[in-house]
């Protein structure tokens, strides 16, 4: 088969990386990748979703992975599709889930999927009635910064105030306030082919800066899988799933692609903080690693509406992944730093960096180190000690938890 690969971050090099290994593939393609993997495959160039679906007809490629969030949002799925081109990714419409959170809620809301309660915000003079801390959401894509937590009225008003009046553009013109709910949170990533809803694994993603899950939200600091969970997990996990693909089924959802719920345990259940419509950066680079099954096999069977003929199969112990990020990250950093004396005993995946022609940091996020085994953290903090790169930066804490 010939497999393209959408985007240009960790979480992509990890899917090329994992396609690459399997039989079935004849030849990869790249459309997007850093320099750090664009090696990979065959770089294709495209100005518009038109001219990329026309490079697939001509190349004869049978199978389209979209990475990222806003091409989906943007139509890239329908433009394919139209064209007679397989794509694992959400068509516009159900890309909705993730890009607007008004949509996912009332999808909740129709299947009785738990989340947390919430009001809709259109105007600044009404203060919603849900308590402090007060969780604000702008109700479209704001590249994971669109989520504000309010200690009290005055931050409240004031944060309202901002997104109103356009923080994120059109993405913050809606509201949606939430509950603040607190507990582990917990990633599930599924295929879903329009008929059957394939969970992989439990991953976690520590979002947060610094050490003991503090300082400001970012794009993920790390990630892990499996999460052992515990017998009473397991079965409400299983009505979460079971209500999400009856939701989907229900709806006549006819997509084929991925789904990510972001779950938090609170009050004893599961409850829905997100929709992603796309995996997870950087649970992607953990579950690559520990996914032992073909991942070519799978999405071929998912494009084909046979998911439920797939059992994924898995290694033994952990896989996990460490970001390692530019001093800064999220706000202004510098770029261009040199990066050298890269381990062999991981497993690197790129993200922000350039080759000209030497490796150089370019992005906040840089590169994910991943290991697997019974304690993948002591080969990769080994490995993030010995990195010659001058403005590293990273989590000390990240552990299988
Ligand atoms: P989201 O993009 O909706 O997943 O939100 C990003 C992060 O904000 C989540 O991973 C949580 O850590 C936090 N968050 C979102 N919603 C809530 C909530 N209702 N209560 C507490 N924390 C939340
Ligand atoms: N790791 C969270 C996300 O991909 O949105």
């Amino acid at each position: 088969m010939r497999a393209l690969v959408v985007g240009n971050g960790a979480r992509e090099h990890a899917l090329a990386w994992k396609l690459l290994q399997s039989p079935k593939l004849e030849k990869l393609y790249l459309w997007g990748a850093n320099d750090g993997f664009s090696d990979l495959g065959e770089v294709v160039e495209a100005d518009s979703f038109e001219h990329l679906a026309g490079i697939c007809i001509e190349k004869k490629i049978d199978i389209v992975i979209v990475g990222p969030e806003k091409p989906l949002a943007d139509g890239l799925a329908d433009v394919l599709s139209g064209h007679g081109v397989i794509c694992i990714g959400a068509n516009k419409y159900w890309a909705q889930l993730e890009s607007s959170k008004v949509f996912a809620k009332d999808f909740c809301v129709r299947h009785s999927i738990n989340t947390a309660k919430y009001e809709i915000i259109k105007d600044q003079n009404i203060l919603p009635n849900l308590g402090y801390p007060l969780v604000l959401k702008a109700d479209g894509l704001c590249a994971g910064k669109g989520v504000s937590i309010a200690e009290d009225e005055i931050q409240a008003q004031k944060t309202i105030q901002e997104y109103l009046d356009g923080k994120f553009g059109d993405a913050s013109k809606t509201i949606v306030a939430e509950e603040f709910l607190s507990g582990q949170e917990f990633s599930l990533i599924s295929l879903f082919d329009g008929e059957t809803l394939l969970p992989f694994v439990c991953a976690r993603d520590f979002k947060k800066l610094q050490n003991g899950d503090k300082g400001p939200n970012t794009g993920g600091m790390g990630a892990f899988c499996p999460v052992a969970l515990t017998d009473e997990q397991k079965d409400k996990l299983d009505i979460f799933v079971d209500k999400l693909k009856s939701g989907l089924l229900k709806e006549k959802a006819g997509f084929v692609g991925v789904i990510y719920s972001g779950l938090i345990w609170a009050k004893d259940d599961f409850y829905l903080l997100e929709f992603n419509m796309r995996f997870g950066d950087p649970e992607t680079q953990a579950l690559m690693m520990h996914l032992e099954s073909d991942i070519l096999e799978v999405f071929e069977l998912c494009a084909k509406k046979r998911l439920k003929e797939v059992v994924l199969s898995w290694k033994k112990g952990y896989s996990g992944c460490l970001t390692i990020a530019t001093q800064g990250y999220p706000y202004d950093y510098p770029k261009e730093i040199p990066i050298k004396n890269i381990s062999s005993e991981v497993e690197v995946f790129y993200a922000g960096v350039l080759k000209n022609p030497t490796l150089k940091s370019f992005g906040g996020r840089v590169l994910s180190f991943c290991a697997t085994g019974d304690n993948p953290y002591a080969k990769i903090y080994k490995a993030a000690a010995e990195l010659e790169f001058e403005k590293k930066y990273y989590r000390t804490d990240i552990n299988i938890c």
